[in-house]
């Protein structure tokens, strides 16, 4: 039998090297293999063959076979991992395909409206004071603001108690105590936070925010708190706002004012309480009085926010729910 094993293997690898997909692999390997292949048909010659001399050739051709089933196998798995790779490889490239987006969060819209409000105070040079006290002692929310035991400010139905002394704030206006303590005078302060009072409807919920506002240095006087208060609410609104100083009561101030606004079909709308920093609370920590005055004011955040956008359930801001606070995602306003 006329074979050259090393000339057949020769023309083998030729056609081997050609081949780029699994598609041609197969032919290949039926061409080779396959019942009709060329291993096969010289396989079968092998009858014509003289008996000692078959041996021979049969193991050759029992090579020949393992060698191609090896290197079909191998390149098999080769092409099958360039495959992938390109795969990667396009994926890497389509851009076409939409992008995957992050789902970016937002600011509350209180915090929202605490940051501009802030904004327009520091305008005015008002120093910023973050983290008050939220845990507060009866002196600094009650006593040192003239808030005596007897009035119904201290009464259990409103504050929330840990014990005879210690309670939730009720006010901001417990941060002045803190402030004018340090002595350090001039004080132009803005302090927002959390308070917290045992009510619940659609007007008043259990914790909400005021911000605090605290001048005190020589010659304060009325006008100056109406200018603030004025600028104030013309810039938060964006226009000139039509408000009145309606003559009110806090213990803590004297010449005492609520501020209303003019709001849509000619309703009057409180919005801030406000006065002169009672002188007894000056002298209380050893600032003349005769020398000093000051100014105070506490706004209440959620009012603010529910008069800006029409909102009239205030217990919404605390529901998170997306529906509602999607709304506000684009409106950063400082
Ligand atoms: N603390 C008052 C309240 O919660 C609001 C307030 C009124 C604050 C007058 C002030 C002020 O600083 O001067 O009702």
């Amino acid at each position: 039998m006329d074979f050259d094993k090393v000339i057949f293997l020769k023309k083998f690898n030729v056609h081997y090297n050609q081949v780029i997909t699994i598609k041609d692999l197969e032919k290949l390997r039926i061409h080779y293999l396959g019942k009709k292949g060329i291993v096969v048909t010289q396989i079968k010659k092998i009858q014509y063959v003289p008996l000692l001399e078959r041996k021979k050739i049969g193991i050759i051709f029992n090579d020949i076979k393992k060698y191609i089933i090896n290197k079909i196998a191998l390149k098999k798995k080769k092409i099958q991992l360039l495959n992938i790779q390109n795969k990667i490889q396009l994926k890497k490239q389509d851009f076409s395909l939409p992008g995957r987006r992050k789902n970016i969060g937002a600011l509350h819209p209180i915090t929202n409206m605490i940051y501009y409000i802030e904004s327009i105070f520091v305008r005015l040079g008002f120093k910023i004071i973050h983290n008050g006290f939220e845990i507060e002692d009866t002196y600094h929310n009650f006593d040192a603001l003239n808030i005596p035991n007897y009035h119904p400010a201290r009464q259990n139905q409103d504050t929330f108690w840990f014990d005879t002394n210690r309670l939730l704030r009720t006010q901001t206006s417990n941060m002045q105590i803190h402030e004018i303590k340090k002595k350090e005078l001039p004080i132009k302060i803005l302090v927002p936070g959390k308070v917290y009072r045992k009510d619940y409807d659609y007007t008043h919920s259990p914790m909400f925010h005021q911000v605090e506002g605290l001048i005190i240095d020589k010659n304060i006087n009325f006008t100056n708190l109406k200018w603030i208060i004025n600028y104030f609410l013309d810039f938060l609104f964006n226009k000139k706002m039509k408000i009145r100083f309606r003559c009110s009561y806090f213990p803590f101030t004297i010449l005492s004012a609520e501020v209303d606004i003019m709001h849509t079909n000619n309703n009057w709308l409180e919005i801030l309480g406000c006065g002169m920093v009672h002188p007894e609370i000056l002298n209380r920590f050893n600032i003349d009085s005769k020398k000093y005055s000051g100014l105070a004011f506490g706004i209440g955040i959620e009012r603010i926010i529910m008069l800006y956008y029409g909102i009239d359930d205030l217990r919404l801001f605390l529901k998170n729910d997306l529906k509602f606070l999607q709304q506000f995602k684009r409106s950063r306003y400082y």
